[in-house]
């Protein structure tokens, strides 16, 4: 997956091919493995909400989908490689079947407040990090109201260069522009929940030493 999407011929999206060939894409196909952690490690593919009860960890990192556009839908050729199968598929865009059956609760407004609170509820971590977009579902208030029912929470954000699509505008199937670039920024939020009292000091004596990383250009502390 990593090698094939440095030869991809898309803008990100897979919802669309570039017509000519995007340049990488007559680039080899290099198969490395990905940087690992040394030790043991164990990954489990499945509902995070089927889950979350039954895993204990130092550091449980939520990324959920944010808005209504499901993953497996845009990023369809990465479940193909990984479930290397040969899907029925649907549309010039060549889809999955089975993507539109595949629903998930957090690409709803309504389903994804019940399964956030959720998740947040029913995880068993030293700490739970959350990344959130500004551009979703909820504002920073309401997730940070979802993720101090559980304990003291920090809000870090990072502004970061939105999608491809924001960057270049918006195009018809005939190549015409249709609409505007607005903005090219966004914020990522990360929510860091500290569950109980002791790791809400030791994160309070870390920030005492300034963040870790320089990219953390605002931060709020709430306690
Ligand atoms: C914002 S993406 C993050 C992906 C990954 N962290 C990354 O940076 O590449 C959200 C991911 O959540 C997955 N997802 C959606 N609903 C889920 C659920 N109920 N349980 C587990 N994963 C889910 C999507 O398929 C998608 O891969």
């Amino acid at each position: 997956m990593l090698a094939a999407d440095k030869v991809d011929s898309t803008t990100g999206l897979q919802m669309a091919y570039l017509k000519m060939g995007a340049p990488r894409s007559y680039q080899p196909l290099i198969l490395q493995y990905p940087p690992l952690l040394p030790g043991d490690g164990k990954a489990i593919l499945g509902d995070a909400l089927r889950w979350a009860k039954t895993i204990e960890a130092d550091i449980a990192y939520l990324d959920p989908p944010y808005n209504q556009h499901s993953y497996a839908g845009n990023y369809h050729i990465w479940e193909t490689l990984v479930l290397f199968d040969q899907p029925s598929i649907y549309g010039v865009a060549c889809k999955r079947t089975d993507v539109r059956e595949k629903k998930s609760p957090f690409n709803s407004k309504e389903k994804a407040v019940q399964a956030l609170s959720q998740l947040l509820r029913e995880l068993k971590a030293t700490y739970i990090v959350l990344s959130f977009s500004n551009e979703g579902f909820f504002s920073i208030e309401e997730l940070r109201s979802l993720c101090e029912v559980r304990g003291p929470t920090l809000v870090l954000n990072h502004y970061h260069k939105r999608y491809i699509g924001a960057q270049i505008g918006i195009y018809n199937p005939k190549g015409e522009k249709v609409g505007k670039v607005s903005h090219l920024q966004n914020s990522e939020y990360l929510f860091i929940v500290c569950p109980d009292r002791s790791s809400w000091n030791s994160l309070k004596r870390a920030l005492e030493n300034g963040p870790a990383e320089k990219v953390y250009i605002q931060t709020e502390l709430f306690t």
